[in-house]
């Protein structure tokens, strides 16, 4: 069979336009780094979580000289802690986030910084952040989750190093 030269031409140039597509899909899935919720994360029982020994009393624990653990429990229409109360953490200091649902999907975006997630029932997300400069950080859910999801926000405050007293919420 003959085939024309232009024929030809367009051939490869369609070729190549599908290896670039799964080039890119590639990379995006594996060589980004880009990872899925509970990748590495736990799972705890949605419908028992006054049991779990973290998510049962969510909060900010230290963990290490700079290092907090905070842990929240999202549920229709609030984070807990972060909603009642704010998130309050010290200056300069690292923090992880482990975040799960007791109802449905939730999102979880600290505006300003890196933590943005979905956060499913049953599974536990985790996101390390920086806590750099003092001040308010609004924490919104950016997954649609009911009538009220307009109203989910919360708040995380960084104070001064010599201001923050350790164990409250
Ligand atoms: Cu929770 Cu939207």
């Amino acid at each position: 069979m003959h085939i024309h030269r232009y024929e030809k031409i367009w051939l490869g140039i369609a070729l190549l336009l599908i290896v670039g597509f799964i080039a890119t899909i590639t990379y995006g899935a594996v060589g980004a780094g880009v990872t899925m919720v509970d990748e590495s994360g736990d799972v705890v029982n949605p419908n028992n979580i006054s049991e779990h020994p973290e998510f049962g009393d969510p909060g900010v624990e230290q963990v290490g000289e700079n290092e907090y653990d905070v842990h929240i429990v999202a549920q229709q229409f609030a984070f807990m802690p972060g909603t009642a109360s704010p998130i309050t953490v010290p200056a300069n200091s690292t923090i992880n986030f482990y975040v799960t649902s007791i109802d449905v999907i939730h999102g979880f975006n600290v505006v300003g910084t890196n933590a943005n997630t979905m956060v499913i029932p049953g599974e536990v997300a985790e996101i390390t952040v920086k806590a750099e400069e003092p001040g308010k950080y609004g924490i919104v859910c950016h997954e649609y989750c009911g009538q009220g999801h307009h109203n989910m926000a919360g708040t995380m405050e960084v104070v001064p190093q010599d201001e923050y007293n350790g164990s409250e919420q």
